[in-house]
């Protein structure tokens, strides 16, 4: 007994000790589904149901897709007493994450620091405390906190003082966080702004989980390869319970070919990035379907030891991305990003941090085990799991 009485001591003070939420949530990267990238300002109650519907019926619940989130544009003004108010698309706050929850999955909300959101609703300034409370008495898992509105706060207040500025950022993100922690419910905390101040540096300080490293994703080949292939060297900066995040997905969205989203998904896999699907769930191809639910991919993303991958090599238009898998394997990322078909090799095991090469497993072409090498498309990618 008193064995048992002394764990479960330690337990409470381990679980008071932790803190920040950062390690109660986000073991490995969150994944899910956002509203914004398919229905930006549209986004309704129902969408928001059927999202969840098809998560189930995809089967991207089974792979491992957890938060139904609701971006921007759900946000009325506030009550006499300033509790936030939804607005008539979104009637029922706590009914629809009740209905979410009923499927397996959680749900996921936006606000901003300001007094407005980049999309001109709502914001949390100077309610944080009443929202947090707000957000966990509807059931809220997961809060996407994006800077914008408070923009004018810091001209305001700072003028061209850009470390007061910086300064004002942080405590206003650290506010928030300390009022999702004093709810005591678990709450993914989710930064967005474009990666000023080198937010990966001091992302984890403010409470926060995870972190937007640079602007806006776009459905097209050549803003995704911006993006991703621009994270090289912010590998140390994520790792369990805080993540660096390069933006949601765009697979599905219909601007880019089954090569291209392959590459997305698959480098958005090595960075360890978040996996938040961002398309219309109720109307996606076999093909879609597979790149997202691909379950080797899925399992280099979540590797639970949580390190992100880098960039090992650039030649012209040939990059070689590798990222360390807890077996000792590595998952290493072939990236034609080329217009044509070229033939690519695998880098030597020593540039791996690999003693020698025992076999080779090719991710997107399932029974391959051949050492190459490989024709990679233009645009696209070989994903290898080396051991
Ligand atoms: C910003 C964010 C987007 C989205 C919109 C909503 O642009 O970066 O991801 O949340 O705001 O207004």
């Amino acid at each position: 007994m008193r064995r048992l009485a002394s764990v479960s001591l330690f337990g409470v003070l381990a679980f008071a000790a932790a803190g920040a939420q950062t390690m109660d949530v986000a073991a490995t990267p969150p994944m899910g589904w956002n509203s914004w990238n398919h229905f930006a300002g549209r986004v309704t109650d129902r969408d928001i149901r059927a999202a969840a519907d098809q998560m189930v019926a995809t089967g991207m619940r089974d792979a491992g897709y957890v938060y139904v989130n609701i971006d921007d544009t759900w946000e009325a003004g506030r009550d006499a007493q300033g509790n936030i108010l939804t607005n008539d698309r979104f009637p029922d706050m706590k009914a629809l994450a009740e209905y979410v929850h009923s499927k397996g999955l959680k749900i996921g909300i936006y606000s901003s620091p300001g007094p407005k959101t980049c999309g001109g609703y709502e914001g949390s300034y100077q309610h944080e405390e009443q929202d947090a409370k707000t957000y966990a008495t509807w059931g809220i898992d997961y809060l996407k906190y994006d800077l914008c509105g408070y923009g004018e706060i810091m001209d305001r207040e700072a003028g061209t003082d850009q470390e007061r500025a910086y300064a004002m950022m942080r405590a206003a993100f650290a506010k928030m966080g300390e009022a999702l922690r004093t709810t005591g419910r678990p709450i993914v905390y989710s930064l967005s702004q474009s990666g000023w101040d080198s937010i990966w540096r001091w992302g984890p300080s403010v409470g926060s989980n995870l972190w937007r490293t640079t602007g806006d994703i776009k459905d097209s080949y050549g803003r995704m390869a911006e993006i991703g292939f621009s994270q090289a060297g912010l590998a140390r900066y994520a790792g369990p319970g805080h993540w660096n995040d390069p933006d949601m997905l765009e697979i599905g969205n219909g601007k880019m070919t089954t090569d291209e989203y392959t590459t997305h998904m698959t480098l958005w896999a090595i960075l360890a990035a978040p996996l938040l699907a961002g398309n219309d769930l109720t109307r996606m191809s076999p093909a879609d379907t597979a790149i997202l639910t691909n379950k080797d991919v899925i399992a280099v993303d979540q590797d639970p030891l949580g390190r992100q991958g880098d960039r090992v090599s650039a030649e012209g238009p040939f990059e070689v991305w590798m990222k360390p898998l807890r077996n000792g394997s590595v998952a290493v990322g072939l990236f034609n990003r080329g217009e044509d078909m070229e033939a690519m090799s695998l880098p030597a095991a020593s540039v791996l941090g690999l003693k020698s090469v025992r076999s080779i497993r090719n991710v997107w072409s399932s029974g391959d085990t051949t050492k190459g090498p490989w024709k990679v498309p233009g645009h696209g990618v070989e994903l290898l799991i080396v051991h």
